[in-house]
């Protein structure tokens, strides 16, 4: 499902390289969200506890699932997350070249606070979301 969400990505997502190895380690050293219809994965979100942030990567809605709230849910519940672990912001990085997902974080609160670019990477705008 995380593959199939990122697979238009240009250039493509390191996502298509992780493995169900990959993702067990990300829910032993943080949180992986989900979202399902019955048995099936429809939606996810890792989080990660980076000091007072919880950092918030690869959020991910199936394709025929998109636009219906479940990546709202997802964001939701990373709140509720962050708040109960007594974290005071929400931290991501949308690429320059994807304005749609910048606007897409905007809706939820959150604003852009820097930008970077890691070796052979696409360039990036980082966004935070303080929680009050
Ligand atoms: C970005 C993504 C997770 C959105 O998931 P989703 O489940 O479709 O989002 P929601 O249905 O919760 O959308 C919430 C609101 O944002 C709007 N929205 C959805 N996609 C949007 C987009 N690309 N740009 C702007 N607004 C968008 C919805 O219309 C909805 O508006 P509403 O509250 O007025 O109805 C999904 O498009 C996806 O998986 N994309 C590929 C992977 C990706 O780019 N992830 C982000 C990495 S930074």
């Amino acid at each position: 499902m995380i593959h199939a969400a990122f697979g238009a990505f240009e250039p493509p997502s390191g996502v298509l390289k992780e493995t169900v190895a990959d993702l067990a380690a990300r829910q032993r050293d943080g949180l992986v969200l989900v979202a399902q219809d019955g048995e099936r994965f429809i939606g996810s979100l890792f989080c990660a506890r980076q000091s007072d942030a919880l950092y918030l990567t690869r959020l991910a809605t199936a394709p025929d699932w998109r636009k219906r709230g479940v990546g709202r849910a997802l964001i939701v519940a990373a709140v509720s997350e962050a708040r109960a672990s007594g974290v005071t912001r929400l931290t991501l990085r949308v690429r320059k070249n994807l304005p749609g997902n910048r606007a897409y974080f905007e809706r939820f609160g959150f604003a852009v606070t820097g930008e970077g670019q890691d070796p052979g990477r696409p360039p990036y705008d980082s966004m935070e979301r303080r929680l009050g």
